[in-house]
Protein backbone atom coordinates (compact mmCIF):
# COMPACT_ATOMS: atom_id res chain seq x y z
CA UNK A 1 0.00 0.00 0.00
CA UNK A 2 1.27 3.65 -0.41
CA UNK A 3 2.10 5.15 2.56
CA UNK A 4 2.84 9.23 3.76
CA UNK A 5 6.23 9.37 4.85
CA UNK A 6 6.52 13.49 5.74
CA UNK A 7 5.32 16.65 5.02
CA UNK A 8 7.11 19.74 4.01
CA UNK A 9 5.93 23.36 4.29
CA UNK A 10 7.49 26.19 2.47
CA UNK A 11 6.84 29.64 0.96
CA UNK A 12 6.69 29.71 -2.27
CA UNK A 13 7.35 33.41 -2.83
CA UNK A 14 8.23 34.88 -6.22
CA UNK A 15 11.21 36.84 -5.31
CA UNK A 16 12.60 33.18 -4.26
CA UNK A 17 12.86 31.93 -7.58
CA UNK A 18 14.18 35.02 -8.56
CA UNK A 19 17.15 34.75 -5.94
CA UNK A 20 17.70 30.81 -6.96
CA UNK A 21 18.20 32.60 -10.75
CA UNK A 22 20.22 35.10 -9.66
CA UNK A 23 22.27 33.18 -7.38
CA UNK A 24 21.76 35.17 -4.62
CA UNK A 25 21.25 32.34 -1.98
CA UNK A 26 24.51 33.05 -0.04
CA UNK A 27 24.02 36.98 0.14
CA UNK A 28 23.06 38.50 3.97
CA UNK A 29 19.05 38.53 2.51
CA UNK A 30 18.75 35.29 1.75
CA UNK A 31 21.95 33.40 3.79
CA UNK A 32 19.32 32.05 6.77
CA UNK A 33 16.43 31.17 4.36
CA UNK A 34 18.34 29.23 2.15
CA UNK A 35 20.63 27.54 4.66
CA UNK A 36 16.77 25.57 5.97
CA UNK A 37 17.23 23.43 2.48
CA UNK A 38 20.08 21.47 2.62
CA UNK A 39 18.70 18.83 5.20
CA UNK A 40 15.40 18.93 3.71
CA UNK A 41 16.93 18.02 0.29
CA UNK A 42 19.24 15.22 2.48
CA UNK A 43 16.15 13.84 3.70
CA UNK A 44 14.35 13.39 0.26
CA UNK A 45 17.92 11.83 -1.18
CA UNK A 46 18.04 9.27 1.95
CA UNK A 47 13.78 8.66 1.50
CA UNK A 48 13.73 8.78 -2.18
CA UNK A 49 9.86 9.14 -2.29
CA UNK A 50 8.37 8.50 -5.78
CA UNK A 51 5.50 10.93 -5.45
CA UNK A 52 5.10 14.37 -4.48
CA UNK A 53 1.09 15.50 -3.83
CA UNK A 54 1.54 19.65 -3.92
CA UNK A 55 -0.80 21.75 -2.61
CA UNK A 56 -0.35 25.14 -3.86
CA UNK A 57 -2.89 27.84 -4.85
CA UNK A 58 -3.43 29.36 -8.15
CA UNK A 59 -2.71 33.01 -7.89
CA UNK A 60 -4.20 34.03 -11.85
CA UNK A 61 -2.41 31.78 -13.97
CA UNK A 62 -5.31 29.31 -14.75
CA UNK A 63 -7.49 30.28 -12.45
CA UNK A 64 -8.65 34.12 -12.55
CA UNK A 65 -11.12 35.69 -10.38
CA UNK A 66 -13.51 34.64 -13.23
CA UNK A 67 -13.09 30.53 -12.77
CA UNK A 68 -12.21 29.83 -9.31
CA UNK A 69 -12.39 26.12 -8.44
CA UNK A 70 -12.34 26.14 -4.20
CA UNK A 71 -10.90 22.53 -4.49
CA UNK A 72 -8.87 21.37 -7.85
CA UNK A 73 -6.93 18.13 -8.31
CA UNK A 74 -4.19 17.82 -11.40
CA UNK A 75 -4.66 14.59 -13.01
CA UNK A 76 -2.80 15.32 -15.79
CA UNK A 77 0.18 13.14 -17.11
CA UNK A 78 2.20 16.66 -16.89
CA UNK A 79 2.42 20.10 -15.84
CA UNK A 80 4.19 22.98 -17.59
CA UNK A 81 4.30 26.42 -16.30
CA UNK A 82 4.23 29.84 -17.72
CA UNK A 83 6.17 33.06 -17.60
CA UNK A 84 3.40 35.40 -14.77
CA UNK A 85 5.56 38.21 -15.26
CA UNK A 86 7.48 38.08 -11.97
CA UNK A 87 10.66 37.74 -13.56
CA UNK A 88 10.65 33.73 -12.36
CA UNK A 89 12.10 31.65 -15.38
CA UNK A 90 9.85 28.90 -16.30
CA UNK A 91 11.16 25.70 -15.18
CA UNK A 92 11.44 22.05 -17.21
CA UNK A 93 7.64 20.85 -16.88
CA UNK A 94 6.57 18.25 -13.69
CA UNK A 95 5.72 14.63 -14.25
CA UNK A 96 1.91 13.48 -13.10
CA UNK A 97 0.50 10.13 -11.72
CA UNK A 98 -2.61 10.17 -13.31
CA UNK A 99 -3.28 7.09 -11.57
CA UNK A 100 -3.07 7.99 -8.32
CA UNK A 101 -4.58 11.25 -8.90
CA UNK A 102 -7.77 9.57 -10.29
CA UNK A 103 -7.75 7.12 -7.28
CA UNK A 104 -7.92 10.66 -4.92
CA UNK A 105 -10.69 12.16 -7.06
CA UNK A 106 -12.51 8.77 -6.93
CA UNK A 107 -12.38 8.47 -3.22
CA UNK A 108 -13.08 12.65 -2.02
CA UNK A 109 -16.04 12.08 -4.11
CA UNK A 110 -16.72 8.74 -2.28
CA UNK A 111 -15.98 11.32 0.72
CA UNK A 112 -18.66 14.12 0.37
CA UNK A 113 -15.93 16.80 -1.33
CA UNK A 114 -16.33 17.31 -5.15
CA UNK A 115 -13.07 18.96 -6.55
CA UNK A 116 -12.64 20.05 -9.74
CA UNK A 117 -10.49 17.85 -12.06
CA UNK A 118 -7.82 19.05 -14.09
CA UNK A 119 -6.74 17.02 -17.24
CA UNK A 120 -4.51 19.83 -18.66
CA UNK A 121 -3.19 22.68 -16.28
CA UNK A 122 0.10 24.82 -15.81
CA UNK A 123 0.83 25.25 -12.61
CA UNK A 124 2.24 28.83 -11.08
CA UNK A 125 4.92 29.89 -8.42
CA UNK A 126 2.62 27.89 -5.56
CA UNK A 127 3.76 24.61 -7.24
CA UNK A 128 7.32 25.88 -9.15
CA UNK A 129 9.40 27.78 -6.68
CA UNK A 130 8.85 24.81 -3.83
CA UNK A 131 9.87 22.66 -6.44
CA UNK A 132 13.17 24.01 -7.38
CA UNK A 133 13.89 24.79 -3.93
CA UNK A 134 13.56 21.23 -2.96
CA UNK A 135 15.01 19.67 -6.08
CA UNK A 136 18.03 22.21 -7.45
CA UNK A 137 18.68 22.28 -10.84
CA UNK A 138 15.30 21.04 -11.75
CA UNK A 139 16.52 17.55 -10.45
CA UNK A 140 13.09 16.18 -9.98
CA UNK A 141 13.01 13.90 -12.54
CA UNK A 142 12.76 11.31 -10.23
CA UNK A 143 9.37 12.12 -8.08
CA UNK A 144 6.30 12.34 -9.92
CA UNK A 145 3.79 15.18 -8.69
CA UNK A 146 0.21 15.41 -8.12
CA UNK A 147 -0.62 19.00 -7.82
CA UNK A 148 -3.82 19.91 -5.78
CA UNK A 149 -5.12 23.91 -5.63
CA UNK A 150 -6.82 25.79 -2.98
CA UNK A 151 -8.62 29.28 -3.60
CA UNK A 152 -7.16 31.58 -1.48
CA UNK A 153 -7.59 34.12 -4.01
CA UNK A 154 -11.10 35.40 -4.06
CA UNK A 155 -13.77 35.16 -1.52
CA UNK A 156 -15.81 32.71 -0.22
CA UNK A 157 -12.56 30.92 -0.09
CA UNK A 158 -12.68 27.50 1.88
CA UNK A 159 -12.82 27.75 5.58
CA UNK A 160 -9.24 26.47 7.55
CA UNK A 161 -11.51 23.67 8.81
CA UNK A 162 -12.71 22.45 5.25
CA UNK A 163 -9.04 22.71 3.94
CA UNK A 164 -8.22 20.44 6.46
CA UNK A 165 -10.42 17.71 6.44
CA UNK A 166 -9.95 17.97 2.97
CA UNK A 167 -6.03 17.31 3.20
CA UNK A 168 -7.44 14.46 5.68
CA UNK A 169 -9.49 12.92 3.05
CA UNK A 170 -6.31 13.15 0.51
CA UNK A 171 -3.92 11.51 3.00
CA UNK A 172 -6.81 8.39 3.41
CA UNK A 173 -7.06 8.03 -0.45
CA UNK A 174 -2.74 7.78 -0.92
CA UNK A 175 -3.18 5.52 2.42
CA UNK A 176 -5.48 2.84 0.63
CA UNK A 177 -3.74 2.95 -2.49
CA UNK A 178 -2.60 -0.59 -3.54
CA UNK A 179 0.40 0.13 -4.90
CA UNK A 180 4.07 0.41 -2.56
CA UNK A 181 4.54 3.99 -3.66
CA UNK A 182 6.22 6.66 -0.67
CA UNK A 183 4.30 9.83 -1.06
CA UNK A 184 5.18 12.80 0.18
CA UNK A 185 3.24 16.12 1.18
CA UNK A 186 3.88 19.36 0.30
CA UNK A 187 2.56 22.33 1.78
CA UNK A 188 2.64 25.87 0.10
CA UNK A 189 2.35 28.75 0.39
CA UNK A 190 2.17 31.33 3.71
CA UNK A 191 2.74 32.58 6.27
CA UNK A 192 1.68 36.17 7.31
CA UNK A 193 1.92 38.37 4.16
CA UNK A 194 -0.59 41.33 2.47
CA UNK A 195 0.63 42.31 -0.84
CA UNK A 196 -2.11 45.04 -1.89
CA UNK A 197 -4.25 47.36 -0.27
CA UNK A 198 -3.77 49.94 2.87
CA UNK A 199 -2.55 46.97 4.94
CA UNK A 200 0.39 45.85 2.46
CA UNK A 201 3.52 45.18 4.41
CA UNK A 202 1.50 43.30 7.42
CA UNK A 203 3.69 40.75 9.17
CA UNK A 204 2.72 39.00 12.51
CA UNK A 205 5.86 36.39 13.54
CA UNK A 206 3.90 36.31 16.51
CA UNK A 207 1.42 34.51 15.19
CA UNK A 208 2.97 33.12 12.49
CA UNK A 209 5.18 31.18 15.44
CA UNK A 210 2.11 30.11 17.09
CA UNK A 211 0.82 28.81 13.72
CA UNK A 212 3.57 26.62 13.57
CA UNK A 213 3.30 25.25 16.75
CA UNK A 214 -0.11 24.40 16.26
CA UNK A 215 0.61 22.72 13.18
CA UNK A 216 2.37 20.25 14.63
CA UNK A 217 0.45 19.74 18.14
CA UNK A 218 -2.94 20.79 18.02
CA UNK A 219 -4.12 21.48 14.48
CA UNK A 220 -7.54 21.61 15.65
CA UNK A 221 -7.03 24.96 17.09
CA UNK A 222 -6.37 26.50 13.62
CA UNK A 223 -9.35 25.11 12.69
CA UNK A 224 -11.33 27.46 14.82
CA UNK A 225 -10.52 30.01 13.01
CA UNK A 226 -12.31 31.74 10.47
CA UNK A 227 -10.53 33.09 7.17
CA UNK A 228 -11.41 36.69 7.89
CA UNK A 229 -9.72 36.10 11.67
CA UNK A 230 -6.45 35.20 9.92
CA UNK A 231 -6.69 37.95 7.65
CA UNK A 232 -6.89 40.29 10.52
CA UNK A 233 -4.08 38.44 12.00
CA UNK A 234 -1.63 38.03 9.61
CA UNK A 235 -3.13 40.12 6.42
CA UNK A 236 -4.89 39.02 2.85
CA UNK A 237 -2.70 36.23 2.38
CA UNK A 238 -2.55 34.57 5.43
CA UNK A 239 -5.46 32.58 4.27
CA UNK A 240 -2.83 30.51 2.34
CA UNK A 241 -2.80 28.80 5.75
CA UNK A 242 -5.45 26.57 4.14
CA UNK A 243 -2.20 24.55 1.87
CA UNK A 244 -0.76 24.13 5.13
CA UNK A 245 -3.38 22.69 6.95
CA UNK A 246 -4.48 20.66 3.86
CA UNK A 247 -1.19 18.86 4.22
CA UNK A 248 -1.43 18.59 8.02
CA UNK A 249 -4.84 16.68 7.57
CA UNK A 250 -3.14 14.45 4.95
CA UNK A 251 0.03 13.66 7.53
CA UNK A 252 -2.75 11.78 9.80
CA UNK A 253 -4.22 12.55 13.04
CA UNK A 254 -1.06 11.68 15.61
CA UNK A 255 1.30 14.31 16.64
CA UNK A 256 4.02 14.48 13.81
CA UNK A 257 7.80 14.30 14.60
CA UNK A 258 8.81 17.95 14.24
CA UNK A 259 12.33 17.03 12.21
CA UNK A 260 13.36 20.21 10.88
CA UNK A 261 11.69 24.05 11.49
CA UNK A 262 12.98 27.61 10.12
CA UNK A 263 11.08 31.30 10.28
CA UNK A 264 12.53 34.17 8.38
CA UNK A 265 10.55 37.27 8.25
CA UNK A 266 10.77 39.55 6.30
CA UNK A 267 11.87 37.57 2.72
CA UNK A 268 10.15 39.84 0.14
CA UNK A 269 6.73 40.96 2.04
CA UNK A 270 6.27 37.85 3.82
CA UNK A 271 6.88 35.58 7.04
CA UNK A 272 8.93 32.59 5.79
CA UNK A 273 7.78 29.07 7.57
CA UNK A 274 9.71 25.64 7.23
CA UNK A 275 8.94 22.44 8.63
CA UNK A 276 9.46 18.90 7.81
CA UNK A 277 7.32 16.38 9.62
CA UNK A 278 7.47 12.97 10.28
CA UNK A 279 4.41 11.43 11.18
CA UNK A 280 5.00 8.66 14.06
CA UNK A 281 1.55 6.15 13.23
C1 LIG B 1 4.72 37.13 -2.39
C2 LIG B 1 4.13 36.13 -1.62
C3 LIG B 1 3.22 35.23 -2.20
O1 LIG B 1 2.60 34.24 -1.52
C4 LIG B 1 2.93 35.32 -3.51
O2 LIG B 1 2.10 34.42 -4.05
C5 LIG B 1 3.50 36.34 -4.28
C6 LIG B 1 4.39 37.23 -3.70
C7 LIG B 1 5.69 38.08 -1.77
O3 LIG B 1 5.97 38.02 -0.59
O4 LIG B 1 6.23 38.90 -2.49
FE1 LIG C 1 1.16 33.14 -2.69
Amino acid sequence: MAKVIGGITTSHIPAIGVAIDKGLEDTPYYRDLFATYPPIREWLNEEKPDIAVLFYNDHGLEMWLDKKPTFAIGCAPQYENADEGWGIKPIPPLTGETELSWHIVNHLIENDFDPTVCQDIKVDHGATVPMTLLWPNHNYQGIKVIPVAINCERHPMPKPSRSYAFGKAIGDAIRCWDQDAKVVLLGTGGLSHQLDGPRAGILNAEFDNYCMDKLVSDPQELCKFSNVELIEKGGAQMVELAMWLAMRGALGEGVPEERLRNYVSPISNTGVGVQLLIPQD
